[in-house]
């Protein structure tokens, strides 16, 4: 950068003395076409559930499931994230309800396609919500198998893609996945499904609260250290993009979000393909009680929505969406 001369010719305090005049000079802002809203439904009927460890987001029940999308569309939110919170009852070792076409998720998709098609449906690709030891896929000797795992998740895919899934979003962190996905969804009519891999997710500890939403946390045995990536690792990241962009990825997914800013920008550097960050459960809820007991402004909601789209996120999951999304001009 060429100098900028010196004081006291320049003064940058005076672009920012009036509010015009900070506005005219802003670098970055945040719309509602910014936003992806993640939900989480369970069975039963007019339920409202608090989930403890996520302070204002609730699991709803399928009857509560248009007038939630009735109230995204109106907030001009693009897309919804469907999560399900699957009863005990139905978990087993291969997290065979993954694939019963009366699941929660199949449901859902269901009612909101009968009645909408003017907003996204995005649904994860992983076996977690199904499995009763609560990995993405299905262990071999305590290992989780890549290839048998895959098998299930083209499977998977094809399923949420009947049902009118319009974003297939494998968040499981197999190896070769998008490819033979994408191969599966075109052989079946499908091309026009988009496909957002979670290409970069690291093995993190923010995701405590959201494993608690669906109820996989009690049963989780171990970590995901052996297929989510190590939160050292920075140019791997490039790797694993690189990689889903030549097997047919639409866009690619950062996540955590917020101690991960410097990896959304440079994959942002290094690739022209959209770039979505996940500010994750565990940062939702750090913010939320930080606001909620009065520690922080909720404008530090705001800012931290602001960070990701400096970082230079095209768009951002959050748990804030509904929220912030009824702030937004
Ligand atoms: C499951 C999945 C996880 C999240 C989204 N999809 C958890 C995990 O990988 O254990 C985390 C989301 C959040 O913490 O908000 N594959």
């Amino acid at each position: 950068m060429k100098s900028l001369g010196s004081y006291p010719k320049v003064r940058l305090r005076r672009n920012r003395k009036t509010e015009w005049s900070r506005r005219l000079v802003s670098e970055n802002n945040l719309s509602t076409n910014d936003l992806i809203w993640p939900i989480f439904i369970r069975e039963g009927k007019r339920i409202r559930e608090p989930i403890d460890s996520m302070p204002g987001v609730y699991r709803y029940s399928l009857d509560q499931i248009e007038k939630l999308v009735e109230r995204a569309i109106n907030k001009k939110i693009p897309m919804i994230a469907l999560f399900p919170y699957t009863p005990l009852s139905k978990k087993n070792i291969n997290g065979t309800e993954a694939l019963n076409k009366n699941n929660l998720v199949c449901k859902a998709l269901r009612i909101i396609k009968k009645k909408f098609n003017q907003i996204g449906i995005m649904c994860d690709v992983a076996l977690d919500p199904y499995t009763s030891h609560g990995h993405d896929g299905i262990l071999k000797n305590n290992y989780v198998d890549n290839d048998k795992t895959v098998r299930i998740l083209i499977k998977q895919s094809l399923l949420q893609a009947k049902m009118g899934c319009d974003v297939i979003a494998p968040s499981d962190m197999m190896d070769g996945r998008i490819g033979l996905i994408r191969k599966a969804l075109d052989k079946n009519g499908f091309q026009s499904v988009q496909i957002l891999s979670y290409a970069v997710k690291y093995a993190s500890n923010f995701y405590g609260p959201f494993r608690d939403a669906v109820g996989s946390k009690k049963s989780l045995k171990g970590d995901k250290k052996n297929y989510q990536m190590d939160f050292t690792n920075s140019k791997e990241s490039l790797r694993e993009v690189a990689m889903d962009i030549s097997e047919g990825a639409d866009f690619v997914m950062v996540k955590p979000g917020m101690p991960y800013l410097d990896i959304i920008k440079i994959i942002k550097d290094n690739f022209k393909i959209p770039v979505f960050a996940y500010q994750v459960s565990g940062e939702y809820s750090l913010i939320k009680k930080g606001i909620n007991d009065k520690i922080l402004d909720k404008d530090a909601i705001y800012e931290s929505l602001i960070s990701f789209k400096r970082a230079g996120a095209n768009a951002i999951v959050t748990y804030f969406a509904d929220e912030i999304a009824g702030r937004l001009k």
